[in-house]
């Protein structure tokens, strides 16, 4: 198939780079100058293990191309995937959709035949509503279908998390655009991963809802093991063993400083947001999970300062 992937931060550069070693055409598009002459000179600006050599490889294949042209890669695909940025807006903790709405413009301009539209950015629930209304100012509806299909790899992992998914979740209630994803997906549902096609809203709901009870599991662990501390107990044992339990599972049960990266944060603001401005009413449980998160970095500088103090005096 023909892609277009715009933004190749993180999440664009991962899943262009595998898609074209599915054997997909993709062309990957970024309006970082630097950024696109970089990878057409073969380096690489994110560290991520394989990376570069899958870069390298597809890039020889002639499957893989950058490029800052947008016109001439909109043009040229059938499905184009939105992977830009959606940073935390400083002034209300929600999500900045403006890198979002910018690529749909712009793509706007140079529909000229049948495409469909992901985004594979994470947004908050009804984005695709909007998408839909931006692109039909411009365009026919009957031209575009807009699907959401949230991205869960993990730096670090992100090869292995694209091309051994867990799950691959497929936001669009329209058969056509659903049977041409799948399609596409089909040599990654073959090795195992679950194909859940659901509704669009549902689907970018499904990212936030799965980072924010990630976080949460984060935030309770860190409870624990400070009543731990208070009660001589080791809470990497209390972590073996509710882990063991399969209904709960081993993964995110490491106390430690509480999550940070670049999404856990943002999301979990995001959807303390979500939830106010469509409940009218603010989530006490994910208001409570950042203070936890917020309280735990505290604790650490107290007890690092506090080691300070009788150590190197
Ligand atoms: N980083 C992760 O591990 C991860 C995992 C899952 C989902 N996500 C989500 O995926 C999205 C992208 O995250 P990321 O970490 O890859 O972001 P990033 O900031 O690393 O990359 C975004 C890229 O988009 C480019 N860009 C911005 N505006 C553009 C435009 N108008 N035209 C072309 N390119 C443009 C930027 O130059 C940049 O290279 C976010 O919504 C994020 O929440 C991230």
């Amino acid at each position: 198939m023909k892609l277009c992937i715009i933004g190749t931060g993180y999440v664009g550069l991962v899943s262009g780079v595998c898609f074209s070693d599915l054997g997909n055409d993709v062309i990957c598009v970024d309006n970082n100058k630097k950024k696109i002459k970089d990878l057409e000179n073969g380096i690489i600006p994110i560290y991520e293990p394989g990376l570069e050599e899958l870069v390298n490889k597809n890039s020889k294949s002639g499957r893989l191309i950058f490029t800052s042209n947008l016109k001439y890669a909109v043009k040229n695909s059938n499905i184009i995937f939105i992977c830009v940025g959606t940073p935390t807006n400083k002034k209300n903790n929600s999500a900045n959709l403006n890198q979002v709405y910018k690529v749909v413009n712009n793509i706007s301009k140079y529909i000229n035949k049948f495409k469909i539209i992901v985004t594979k950015s994470t947004v908050p629930v009804n984005t695709g509503d909007t998408i839909i209304k931006l692109i039909s100012k411009k365009k026919n509806k009957k031209l575009f279908e807009v699907v959401s299909n949230p991205e869960f790899l993990r730096e670090g992992e992100a090869i292995r998390d694209f091309m051994y998914p867990d799950r691959i979740v497929v936001g669009s209630n329209n058969r056509r655009a659903n049977n041409i994803i799948k399609n596409l997906y089909d040599p990654l549902i073959k090795r195992g991963g679950k194909y859940f096609n659901t509704s669009r809203r549902a689907a970018e709901l499904i990212k936030y809802a799965s980072n924010a009870f990630l976080a949460t599991k984060i935030s309770y662990i860190n409870e624990i093991s400070n009543l731990c501390e208070k009660v001589g107990v080791a809470v990497e044992d209390i972590a073996i063993g509710m882990g063991l339990d399969q209904r709960i599972g081993s993964r995110f049960l490491r106390a430690g400083p509480g999550y940070g990266g670049s999404c856990f944060p943002k999301d979990v603001d995001a959807l303390i947001l979500m939830t106010k401005k469509n409940k009218g009413k603010e989530s006490s449980l994910l208001r409570e999970v950042k203070h936890t998160n917020n309280r735990q970095k505290l604790i650490l500088i107290e007890y690092l300062s506090f080691i300070q103090q009788y150590f190197f005096v």
